[in-house]
């Protein structure tokens, strides 16, 4: 079929794409979908109309026209368990605890954390150098959630809380998977989960106190709760923000790893190269945060933020209507787009689904017109620390050795919640002579 050239009629809704095999081939089914319709299409997702918008232009325009016409659309579930989380949030309540919540998540905070990361990452790595990994996903989520514990609650993985914490961040998140709408009240699931949330709530108010009375610099606890001290009703509370940051971290900065060690395993050329920067970060943390320094570790991470998107859609609604592609899209419609649209463009990326990081070798800031992070109003509050947490892991593991497959890489993707393998992928790191 040919490439959709006519415009559309003002006022008309944007054409309905009869997609099939969704779940199985998302971004397949979303291509063919734009090169036979444009920019902006309709089809069902999950069983739902939704307007689709990935591609490049299709997403400025979208960031552009975001506040004010587009809410993030979540579950009564979702509302349930995250209360006044920022996903959850509107308007100027939204802005407000963005701004609270941002600096001690920004690059400037990030060399504070640096030391606290490797503490908790060193011997994890060092664990998958001497028995390998049955399942690279899995090692990948628990390495993210003890970061993600360390730096936003100020957890160390001896501490008493780790263990209570992650039994009921488990039953937390466990819970998300019940029944989005009524049925949720009669899932045992859900009310596991309304538990749980409530004494992660009370250990979180417990770490607020002391880290407000402590000085640990590896956390950025203390300069939240600073910001939240004299924060208006409107911005929701700190609890909330704190449980809504642990989820947001968790499956995508894992998927990001995964992915950057199988292609590193993928491709021995780079795994050496980074290799030699990684015994440098270890001997010199400070390159970690430095935007110049680490420029091959740098450019995989981009590479693979770009090939491998761990976000496969962000979802809103339209609270009035909104012009989208030239198309009039009412009140109350599902609008979707996706983090990575234009990341497989080859006129942007020559040979878009070929893992080439020195394309990123030539540019001076690597990654920074990627989306993966998405854009506008609710682009991602933690990309500054995600990329550290990520750029940490692979430092710590390239230190014990070369990333290896011994299975080979994953048959099956999945892309929800996060782009992961589908089955475990074991993982080895080789040892090599310089490596200590
Ligand atoms: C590789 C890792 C990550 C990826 C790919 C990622 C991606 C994204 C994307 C695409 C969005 C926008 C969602 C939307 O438009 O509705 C988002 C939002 C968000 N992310 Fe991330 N994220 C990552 C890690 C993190 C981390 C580590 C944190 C916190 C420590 C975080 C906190 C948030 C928050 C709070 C939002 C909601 C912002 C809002 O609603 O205003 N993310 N993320």
């Amino acid at each position: 079929m040919s490439e959709r050239t006519l415009l559309p009629a003002p006022g008309e809704l944007p054409p309905l794409y009869p997609s099939r095999g969704f779940d199985q081939d998302p971004l397949g089914v979303m291509a063919e979908g734009h090169r036979q319709y444009g920019p902006v299409f309709r089809m069902m997702v999950d069983e739902a109309d939704t307007v689709l918008v990935g591609t490049w232009a299709g997403l400025g325009e979208l960031f552009v026209a975001e506040r004010g016409r587009l809410e993030v659309l979540n579950t009564a579930l979702v509302h349930d368990l995250f209360g006044r989380a920022l996903f959850n949030l509107t308007g100027d309540g939204h802005a407000e605890a963005r701004r609270r919540l941002r600096p001690a998540l920004s690059a400037r905070a990030l060399p504070r954390y640096v030391p606290a990361l490797l503490v908790v990452t060193g011997p994890v790595a060092a664990g998958w150098a001497r028995q390998g990994v049955a399942d690279l996903y899995l090692a990948a989520r628990e390495v993210t959630h003890a970061m993600s514990a360390r730096v936003l609650l100020g957890i160390h993985p001896a501490d008493t809380d780790t263990g209570p914490f992650a039994a009921d961040f488990g039953r937390f998140i466990t819970a998300t998977g019940a029944p989005p709408g009524e049925r949720r009240f009669s899932d045992a699931r859900y009310w596991a989960g309304r538990g749980a949330r409530r004494r992660l709530h009370t250990l979180f108010t417990r770490r607020a106190v002391a880290a407000r009375l402590g000085t640990d610099p590896g956390s950025a606890l203390p300069g939240l709760v600073a910001a939240f001290e004299d924060a208006p009703k409107g911005v929701g509370p700190l609890a909330d923000h704190l449980l809504a940051l642990l989820i947001a971290a968790r499956e995508t900065t894992a998927s990001l790893i995964t992915w950057c060690l199988i292609e590193l395993a993928r491709h021995r050329e780079y795994a050496g190269l980074a290799a030699a920067e990684a015994h440098g970060a270890l001997a010199d943390p400070r390159l970690l945060v430095r935007r110049d320094a680490l420029p091959i570790l740098r450019a995989v991470l981009a590479e693979t933020q770009r090939l491998h998107s761990p976000n496969l859609l962000s979802v809103r609604e339209t609270v009035c209507p909104v012009s989208l592609g030239g198309y009039r899209v009412p009140a109350g419609m599902r609008v979707a787009y996706s983090p990575s649209a234009g990341h497989l463009d080859p006129r942007v990326f020559p040979q878009p689904h070929a893992f080439r990081p020195g394309r990123f070798l030539v540019r001076q800031s690597p990654g920074a017109r990627l989306r993966a992070f998405g854009g506008g109003a609710h682009a991602c509050l933690g990309r500054p620390l995600a990329e550290l947490m990520t750029l940490t892991a692979l430092s710590c593991a390239l230190h014990q050795g070369l990333p290896r497959l011994p299975s080979g890489p994953p048959d099956h993707i999945r892309y929800r919640p996060a782009k992961a393998p589908a089955a475990p992928v074991p993982f080895a790191l080789d040892r090599q002579e310089s490596a200590s």
